[in-house]
């Protein structure tokens, strides 16, 4: 009986034409744009605008998108329409090109005459000499573990450039199973997200955060997954969190990427196209990975039989010679690596747990092996790694290693690459533990015979970091957040870290 009357309803407002006020509180109650805008891949001359309709009707015409020189749009330089489609779950994804090198553009679309929010973003640079670029490095937002108030001290910051996001976007786990109940938030779909539909619901969710939006609208991002874009601990012919109950393996990881590449502003169409680089003229390049699907063999452990062994890889054949290649051949002062999982690694002291290295590059010995070779016998110079993952702030000075994870050298012998890991927005770290805790095992990492090669060590909070870069320094700027559980919360400056253009040290 409801169900019929609503249809009348609906066929009725079909039909009939509505009062002027009627439709206006329609379009006001409905919100096209309830997923906000964003940016991202910035080019010198191009860049990727994005924006996600939803309504009840998606038959009224095309989104008409606009790029402005300012946020008025007086000054408007490109318009265009985009046809809705069901295929990629009624995105909006355009590559504006035609773009002037390392400008502000502004940005929004119009569906039944309404508008979205405008979006700021900036095109690269096409040179770097003493302008700074700024780039805001974060991972790991898990929407159970908390609020992301880090993503809207980012946003208010004039200074940033872009953002390098390096994974765990969204977690695919269902409510409650790996999370701050007391964050009080709650995933949607409630179950583990297994199908092309509880993928792009996932998304939905992630990208009504307040926060979120605020930082996409704000700065062009350039982004990489990680694990949990597709499930815990993945690789490419399976994952940890993967059982056979849940369908085939391959069926769900395409579904993850297709939700991905239409929910996220990158303009890799496949999933091959999201290994990438960019670059600022003989400045620096930034090489996006992918450690999931690229041919990432399973995970062993250390006492596993052929854990050594040359046919396992963490980054696939292709993506290894992509990478040796461009590094060899790089004419660009700084050769930043935008890295899922640790490389340079660390140890412990006995009695205490090393977390799960095996996802790590250190599990993968005879690849990382491989490109260490690589960056001592080339004389690749000025490798930095960008990481996320692990949830926690780390500054490693990487070495060669006589024996697997026996580290000798310290961070004041200059390194073959230094490594930058960004703390988690929110996902859990020791910050659960307590104060005394922490505080042993911060003492331990310390130690010069176990790990001579960390300069810095912070387990227990959340933020991120800005990394500044210009042709005679990279400075690394640790901010951290004094809480995730509500949006009220404070940000401060922690330690910063200058890596010297000619002498590689660190200061
Ligand atoms: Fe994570």
């Amino acid at each position: 009986m409801l169900t019929s009357r609503r249809k009348f309803l609906l066929s009725a407002a079909v039909l009939m034409p509505l009062p002027r006020l009627l439709s206006a509180t329609a379009l006001l109650s409905e919100n096209y744009f309830r997923h906000g805008v964003a940016s991202g891949d910035p080019l010198q001359d191009r860049v990727i605008i994005w924006t996600r309709i939803t309504t009840q009707r998606y038959n009224y015409g095309p989104v008409i998108w606009e790029l402005s020189a300012d946020p008025d749009f007086s000054k408007r330089i490109k318009q265009g329409n985009y046809q809705l489609s069901a295929d990629n779950d009624y995105t909006v994804k355009v590559d504006v090109e035609g773009l002037q090198p390392g400008h502000t553009y502004y940005y929004r679309f119009q569906y039944n005459g309404a508008s979205s929010p405008v979006g700021a973003t900036r095109t690269l640079p096409d040179h770097l000499d003493d302008r700074d670029l700024n780039m805001a490095v974060v991972s790991c937002n898990n929407w159970e573990d908390g609020y992301f108030n880090s993503f809207r001290f980012i946003a208010q910051k004039k200074e940033i450039d872009l953002v390098l996001h390096l994974g765990d976007y969204i977690y695919e786990y269902r409510t409650g199973e790996y999370g701050n109940k007391a964050s009080g938030r709650i995933h949607a779909p409630l179950h583990e997200t297994v199908t092309l539909q509880d993928y792009r619901q996932r998304y939905a969710q992630y990208r009504t955060d307040p926060d979120l939006q605020l930082l996409h609208a704000a700065k062009p991002f350039y982004m990489i997954w990680d694990d949990h874009e597709l499930a815990n601990d993945a690789y490419n012919d399976g994952a940890k969190n993967h059982q056979p109950n849940e369908g085939s393996w391959d069926v769900r990881k395409q579904a993850a990427i297709q939700a991905y590449l239409e929910w996220l502003p990158v303009r890799a169409k496949t999933a091959g196209e999201i290994v990438r680089k960019f670059t600022i003229g003989n400045d620096l390049e930034l090489f996006l990975m992918d450690e999931r699907t690229h041919g990432r063999t399973k995970q062993l452990d250390i006492t596993e039989a052929g854990f050594e062994g040359s046919d396992r890889s963490i980054i696939g054949a292709g993506q290894y010679q992509w990478l040796a290649d461009n590094l060899r051949n790089s004419k660009a002062r700084w050769k930043l690596i935008a890295n899922q999982v640790m490389f340079a690694g660390y140890n412990v002291a006995p009695g205490f747990k090393l977390p799960k290295y095996n996802d790590w590059w250190l599990g993968y010995p005879y690849e990382r092996g491989k490109i260490i070779r690589l960056l001592e016998e080339e004389k690749i110079a000025n490798v930095i790694f960008f990481t996320g993952d692990h949830h926690e702030s780390f500054v490693l000075a990487l070495h060669p290693e006589k024996e697997f994870m026996q580290y000798k050298k310290g961070f004041e012998e200059k390194p073959l690459a230094w490594e930058f890991l960004t703390p988690s927005i929110t996902s859990k770290n020791a910050d659960r533990l307590s104060s005394e805790e922490i505080k042993v095992f911060e003492a331990m990492l310390y130690k010069k015979d176990i790990n001579p090669h960390l300069a810095f060590a912070d387990i227990k909070s959340h933020g991120y970091y800005i990394a500044t870069i210009n042709k005679n320094k990279c400075q690394v700027g640790y901010h951290f957040v004094d809480n995730v559980l509500s949006r009220e919360a404070r940000e401060r400056a922690a330690a910063t870290f200058t890596i010297d253009a000619a002498t590689f040290a660190i200061s």
